[in-house]
């Protein structure tokens, strides 16, 4: 089992391929106030989830959320899908600008999993290249996300590793 030891103030980056459960893991494990959802920023700005026109301004919207909790003291988890490390990398970077630490929690389930589970979805609509494209450009970044980006990155493997992680607060790090 995994026991995710996280900061009891800081960034929380979760990562994984659209199905894997991100949303599903973070309602588990966060306070609905803690978890800043690219969908949700997405929705506020233009009414509808799947408005990938709305995606830079949902973004926008995103950072300034982060940058405003992690300012004022706030555990802050990001709930995208941050498979490509640009993404991650403004994030990193508003982590820093406030000087707080940074942790990844990857969950990485078969591609199969999560294709069938966005068909079963009513909110989502993805064309079928996606979740294997998502895949491959997690798999590229695997590495250096939890060597060079964030100070500690958990990869969950597989639906029963996910389920069973929980998650600590420390103190010290
Ligand atoms: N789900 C499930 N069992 C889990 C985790 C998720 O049945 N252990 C279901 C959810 O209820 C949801 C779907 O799988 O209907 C996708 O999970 P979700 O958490 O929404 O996935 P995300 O990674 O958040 O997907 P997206 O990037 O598209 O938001
Ligand atoms: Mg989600």
């Amino acid at each position: 089992m995994t026991e995710i030891r996280l900061p009891e103030m800081g960034l929380v980056v979760l990562v994984g391929v659209s199905g894997s459960g991100k949303s599903h893991f973070a309602r588990r494990h966060f306070r609905e106030t803690q978890v800043v959802s690219s969908d949700r920023c997405r929705a506020m700005v233009a009414d509808d989830e799947n408005d990938q026109s709305a995606t830079g301004d949902a973004f926008a919207l995103l950072h300034h959320i982060v940058r405003t909790r992690l300012r004022r003291g706030l555990l802050t988890v990001v709930d995208a899908t941050n498979v490509q490390a640009g993404p991650r990398r403004q994030l990193l970077q508003i982590a820093k600008e406030c000087d707080v630490l940074s942790v990844a929690i990857v969950l990485d389930v078969p591609e199969s999993v999560a294709v069938a589970r966005n068909a079963a979805r009513a909110d989502r609509d993805l064309p079928d290249h996606v979740v294997p494209r998502q895949r491959r450009e997690l798999r590229r970044g695997l590495r250096s996300l939890q060597g060079r980006e964030f100070k500690r990155a958990y990869v969950l493997n597989g639906v029963e590793e996910i389920d069973a992680a929980t998650v600590v607060y420390e103190k010290a790090w």
